[in-house]
């Protein structure tokens, strides 16, 4: 079983640094976070790469879907201007990129399935032929909104643990069916966003023997984040851990 720590950077720390980029992820290590979550997905030619949105638009200086180009193109973008406001060097880097960074510094990753519609089994075989070149790194673990892509992951590494993501009960399934499916596909974590927690909901995923996590579209704050350990959440997605003892 995984040991998860009480706080894992969000795409890094998204509030101190470009998200899901490497300065993220070298500066959450450096403010002494042991695990950081990443958003994967292919580019055009198959490499996984970590990026939030379907879209560069958001995040990068230019306009199109990620599966649309290659990663020689989407390397010269520049991935930091939108959060500095001004030009810089910082591109989207490649999942190897990440492990490349997180195995040599023994740095937990949350790696989340984030696939491009429709690529869902393309981005999962891309990103097992990666895990495969780490063999001996296995501090990290799978999680996805979508259950395809733990399924398909599932069936490349059985043994390797994964966490289902949930953003609401409304759209798709109740509390019950996703624990439902949890249990049957022997999923060790259940990872909710925190408008959805309360010592209820907190209670019933605890007695299904789950690991919980949470996040949200704001940092959770200090305050807020000792009510969450105390309710029984394990681990907090942080934006920004400044205000932590880390
Ligand atoms: O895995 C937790 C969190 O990253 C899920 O939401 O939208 O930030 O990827 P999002
Ligand atoms: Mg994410």
């Amino acid at each position: 079983m995984l040991n998860l720590p009480k706080l894992i950077g969000h795409r890094g720390v998204k509030n101190l640094a470009p998200e899901n980029t490497l300065d993220s992820i070298e500066l959450a290590h450096k403010l002494g976070l042991k695990w950081i979550e990443v958003d994967v997905k292919i580019t055009k030619d198959k490499i996984p790469i970590v990026l939030h949105d379907d879209s560069l638009d958001r995040t990068t200086n230019f306009k199109g879907l990620t599966i649309d180009f290659l990663y020689e193109e989407i390397k010269k973008l520049d991935a930091g201007s939108f959060f500095y406001n001004h030009k810089t060097n910082i591109f989207i880097p490649t999942l190897e990129n990440i492990f490349n960074f997180c195995s040599k510094q023994d740095m937990g990753i949350n790696i989340e399935l984030k696939p491009n519609q429709g690529f869902e089994i393309d981005n999962v075989k891309a990103i097992a032929k990666v895990v495969n070149k780490y063999k001996n790194f296995n501090n990290f673990y799978f999680s996805s909104f979508d259950l395809k892509s733990l399924n398909e992951m599932k069936k490349i590494f059985p043994d390797f643990h994964y966490g289902l993501l949930v953003d609401n009960f409304e759209n798709a399934y109740s509390l019950e069916e996703y624990l439902k499916i949890c249990e049957n596909n022997k999923f060790f974590n259940f990872g909710l966003n925190k408008k959805l927690i309360n010592s209820e909901i907190i209670n019933k995923i605890k007695k299904n023997n789950l690991i919980i996590t949470t996040y949200s579209e704001n940092n959770i704050e200090l305050i807020e984040a000792n009510d969450l350990w105390k309710l029984g959440v394990t681990s907090i997605f942080i934006d920004d851990p400044s205000l932590f003892e880390l």
